[in-house]
């Protein structure tokens, strides 16, 4: 069924007008962004245009190309006003920037355009739904979160002037009219009506995620509470998204105040997969199971979108709350986005690979082949083995690892990459222990942040398969095929670009290593 069209719904233009505090911040940013060098950011990574960002917002498919907004402050690298920044691709590799789109310019949302999503309407119009904060700053008392709409056409948008729909009359009894945000909007093609989950406090002060419905985008009710948090896996949960991978149901959110559970969770700020049934008739979600998303250091508030060819793919925020304050500076933009990966799901889990299109970047390839390793260098000391032409920090390397033919199986195998004299990012695998450890310790991070963490994987007797993406000023790690991924900024200077292979006992290793060149 077709969306309904929605030709009723008259929607203003702020009479055909720009705000001033639009029309300033794309004027800042048109002059600003080109002051960045290319070379001064990630080369297929997104970040700002200039300033700071966070979440991923509106991730969509409009007209062909995939549009993807953010929270964004043009005006310095640190949190601000939210204004929505805006990109739009049509591989996920190489973005276009297009002009900022929102400002906190209403009554509704005048201390910021919070976190939201988007949908292209019947009628070709494009639909994006956010949250605006309004009544007083942070812990102010009069404090509101209220859901928005703005309408647009791919480059020029305007809020809907019958904002906000859904205000705190559309909240169940005792939720929470302060901390209730970050709309993820869909179209349902079978119900033949949009839904859009929300994430808020219940009355014990813990998250949830509320789903609405409108048969038009445009109104709003209530439908039920999908899933509550009852104080295990954080506080307030932000950022949820809801859909369907390989037949299981999935409902990522990013919990505030998360408590760290062995190796799967960790504090602060995290992401959890929560998959389970869904009986779609009485909007029943049942859970079966809460796993990590990512086991790295920078990852947050993820969001995903349906591609033309059915891929759901998932986008995050690389960079973690807690240390993004401090930042030294690369240039004059802060924060930047993961690559986009692919879902699926498998073994009670979400498998994660780097969106395909990545492939077509591959240049200058280099195998070898069953490289024997053995031997760990001493602290402070560079050694283990290098390879010819295996070095650099914008690439894509698969490390396929085995223990030696006839010999026990190692106790640990290393990758030391983005080395030089100074620097160094770690990866070991330690097969029995069942673990693999990511180390940015000497990543550049002035303050004492946490620098490692570990993640659970699956026991192949001392086989695994590593693949790591590196792109200027981050890792990303996607180990046996996806299983576990673990991200991480490192903002060390390019020189440090040495790649060194270590064991403590006797590994075998086949690498294929590719640079990624984004003309
Ligand atoms: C998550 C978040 C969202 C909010 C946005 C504000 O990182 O806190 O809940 O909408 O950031 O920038």
């Amino acid at each position: 069924m077709e969306p309904v069209p929605n030709r009723e719904v008259e929607v203003s233009m702020m009479d055909g007008k720009m705000s001033e505090q639009l029309k300033k911040a794309r004027d800042y940013e048109k002059e600003q962004g080109v002051k960045i060098l290319p070379d001064e950011r990630p080369a297929f990574h997104v970040t700002p245009t200039v300033g700071w960002i966070n979440d991923p917002n509106g991730f969509s498919l409009y007209k062909g190309e995939y549009h993807l907004f953010y929270q964004y402050h043009p005006y310095d690298i640190h949190w601000g006003p939210m204004h929505w920044g805006h990109l739009k691709t049509k591989d996920f590799i190489k973005w276009e920037r297009l002009p900022v789109v929102m400002a906190p310019d209403h009554p509704y949302d005048e201390f910021g355009c919070f976190s939201g999503s988007a949908v292209e309407l019947a009628d070709g119009r494009h639909l994006l739904m956010y949250t605006g904060v309004l009544g007083g700053p942070d812990e102010s008392p009069l404090r509101r979160q209220v859901q928005c709409l703005a309408v647009g056409d791919g480059v020029d948008y305007e809020k809907y002037e019958g904002n906000p729909v859904i205000g705190p009359e559309l909240l169940p009894e005792g939720n929470s009219p302060i901390d209730f945000r970050d709309p993820k909007i869909w179209w349902d093609e079978e119900d033949g009506c949009y839904y859009a989950v929300v994430g808020d406090r219940t009355a014990d002060d813990s998250g949830a995620i509320l789903l609405y419905t409108s048969p038009d985008g445009f109104s709003w009710s209530y439908v039920t509470t999908l899933d509550r948090c009852e104080n295990r896996y954080g506080k307030m949960w932000e950022c949820p998204d809801f859909f369907q991978v390989n037949g299981k149901w999935i409902l990522i959110t990013s919990p505030q105040e998360m408590e760290a559970q062995g190796l799967e969770f960790h504090k602060g700020n995290d992401v959890i997969c929560i998959s389970g049934t869904y009986d779609k008739k009485n909007h029943q979600f049942t859970r079966e199971a809460v796993t990590a998303v990512d086991y790295g250091l920078d990852f947050y508030a993820p969001q995903t979108v349906l591609t033309s060819d059915g891929r759901r793919v998932m986008i995050a925020w690389m960079q973690a709350w807690a240390n993004s304050r401090f930042h030294h500076g690369i240039a004059n933009w802060m924060g930047m986005f993961t690559l986009p990966r692919e879902l699926s799901f498998a073994n009670g889990r979400l498998v994660q690979n780097p969106v395909r299109e990545l492939l077509q970047y591959r240049r200058e390839p280099v195998f070898c082949r069953d490289v024997e390793v053995e031997g760990i260098s001493r602290l402070g000391e560079i050694g283990g083995v290098r390879l010819d032409d295996v070095s650099g920090r914008m690439l894509d390397m698969t490390v396929d690892v085995r223990p030696a033919e006839g010999q026990d199986i190692y106790d640990a195998f290393v990758i030391r990459f983005a080395r030089d004299d100074e620097y160094g990012t770690s990866l070991t695998y330690r097969p029995k222990k069942g673990t693999v450890l990511l180390d940015r310790g000497d990543s550049g991070f002035r303050f004492d942040v946490v620098t490692r963490r570990e993640a659970p994987v699956r026991d192949r007797g001392g086989v695994i398969r590593l693949r790591l993406i590196l792109d200027r000023f981050s890792a990303e790690i996607f180990i046996n095929d996806g299983e576990q991924v673990m991200s991480a900024c490192i903002y060390t200077p390019q020189e440090a670009d040495g790649i060194y292979f270590e064991a403590k006992g006797k590994a075998v290793i086949d690498v294929e290593k590719y640079d990624i060149v984004v003309e």
